[in-house]
């Protein structure tokens, strides 16, 4: 069987070799793909990115079944393009799709369903939106309404802050159509974890999960990233969470989304801010949805399917999640993010990129920012590679992804040195499920 992932990232590279995996595949196409899914006779990069001539494509190769990784495809329509010309593909529609590709449509639909988030206001007028900052304090989360490709949230730790978030978003328009409407919201506190779930329109196939480090720096300093590295499983989540998260969260927006006539098929991933303590009954808040799997929170996760993914992706274009199953392997994963010269501001590309050591049975090296010039690798984004690894515990999992990470050269790579520290707390390996 031949199938087609839409992307180019490290998300997108490690779900086309993990689905390489099914004796079933004989080849997975990545559009447009990056230097690591060139790999091999099973992953091949095709060079087409408007959904057209991906339908075209498709048909014309005789692909079975396709999987949209990153959100702009999905909001652009790729779901709505293909299944009007009867093509199988696993994502949410473009409607689906503005529970990531509008905060202030999620926003709605969580209140209107009773999903717990964060209180909030939508404005269009900066000077309403200055009223309301002054009128509600600091700390407060300024968010542009639309796609920002990471760079529409502010959590602003003071009144000045929260002021020139609203000036630049709603004042000069720098953010332009995404910026337009801002959605002002309360500040939580606790912590975060990844909630990510396969959805059909009706049934729901929870995946294992996940925790990612968005900040540049060790310690959680510096600007925010798309994610420097991640881990599954998130030991925060116990088995008595994830049972709450499932009733008061994930249910409940399948079923909204079905009641308000936009049913929700694809990945559905729900970050969430989880009250500190150890209260049973802690708060557990919805920060954001996004229509897709994570990046990196992907490569953990994929590292940890044992048993055959595209049974659980055939049930899940077929209606039919509730009779499909996935096998976790019980060891952790965990992925080192390696990014370029520059990241997160205007990363630098064309570092040569020194030979990499081979994939193991438990250390995987997934590739985002990177492309093949005459055979030769090099850095072409911000997040260049993803060092992946297994192991029996948090810290054997770390020490055996750091030490690939030595073995990985190019000239300005940045990497953090301590991805996994939250689930490496005492009081975290007693509560591991
Ligand atoms: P979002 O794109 O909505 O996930 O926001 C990006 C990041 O901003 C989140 O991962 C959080 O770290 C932070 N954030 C978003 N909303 C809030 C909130 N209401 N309170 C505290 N932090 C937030
Ligand atoms: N790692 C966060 C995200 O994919 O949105």
């Amino acid at each position: 069987m031949k199938l087609l992932v839409i992307g180019s990232g490290g998300r997108e590279h490690a779900l086309a070799w993990r689905l390489a995996r099914s004796p079933r595949v004989h080849k997975v196409y990545v559009a447009p793909g990056n230097g690591g899914t060139e790999e091999g006779d099973l992953l091949q990069n095709v060079p087409l990115t408007s959904a057209e001539e991906l339908a075209d494509f498709v048909v014309r190769e005789g692909v079975s079944l396709t999987v949209v990784g990153p959100e702009a495809p999905l909001a652009a329509g790729v779901v709505d393009v293909f299944r009007a010309r009867g093509l199988k593909i696993f994502g949410p529609t473009r409607a689906a799709a503005q529970l990531e590709s509008s905060k202030d449509y999620a926003k709605a639909f969580m209140v209107r369903h009773g999903i717990p988030t964060a209180r909030y206001e939508t404005f269009t007028d900066p000077t309403k939106a200055h009223a309301y900052i002054d009128e509600q304090g600091a700390p407060i989360v300024i968010k542009a309404d639309g796609l920002a490709a990471g760079k529409g949230v502010v959590v602003a730790a003071d009144l000045e802050q929260a002021h020139a978030a609203v000036d630049a978003m709603l004042g000069d328009g720098s953010l332009g159509q995404a910026g337009a409407r801002v959605v002002i919201e309360e500040c939580l506190v606790g912590e975060e974890a990844s909630f990510i779930v396969m959805v059909d329109g009706r049934n729901v196939l929870a995946l294992a999960t996940s925790q990612d480090h968005k900040r540049l720096l060790d310690g959680d300093a510096g600007p925010n990233t798309g994610g420097m590295g991640a881990y599954s499983p998130a030991p925060i989540i116990t088995p008595e969470l994830h049972h709450r998260i499932m009733r008061e969260i994930i249910l409940p927006t399948v079923q909204g989304m079905a009641r308000d006539g936009i049913p929700y098929t694809g990945f559905l991933y729900a970050g969430l801010m989880i009250a500190p303590g150890d209260d049973p009954d802690r708060a557990i808040k919805t920060l954001e949805f996004n229509c897709r799997m994570g990046d990196p929170e992907t490569q953990p996760i994929m590292m940890r399917v044992k048993s055959d993914l595209l049974d659980a992706l055939e049930h899940a274009v077929e209606g039919t999640l509730d009779q499909a199953d996935i096998v976790w392997d019980r060891r952790t994963a965990l992925g080192v993010v390696l990014a370029a010269h520059n990241y997160p501001g205007t990363p630098r590309s064309g570092d040569v990129i020194a030979p990499l050591p081979a994939d193991t049975e438990d250390c995987a090296i997934f590739h985002a920012g990177t492309r093949l010039e005459d055979g030769q690798l090099k850095t072409s984004g911000g997040r260049v590679l993803c060092v992946t690894a297994l192991g029996d515990s948090v810290r054997m999992a770390r020490e055996r992804a750091y030490t690939a990470v030595d073995a990985v050269q190019f000239d300005g790579r940045q990497y953090r040195t301590d991805i996994g520290w939250r689930a490496l707390r005492p009081s975290q390996q007693k509560t591991k499920p």
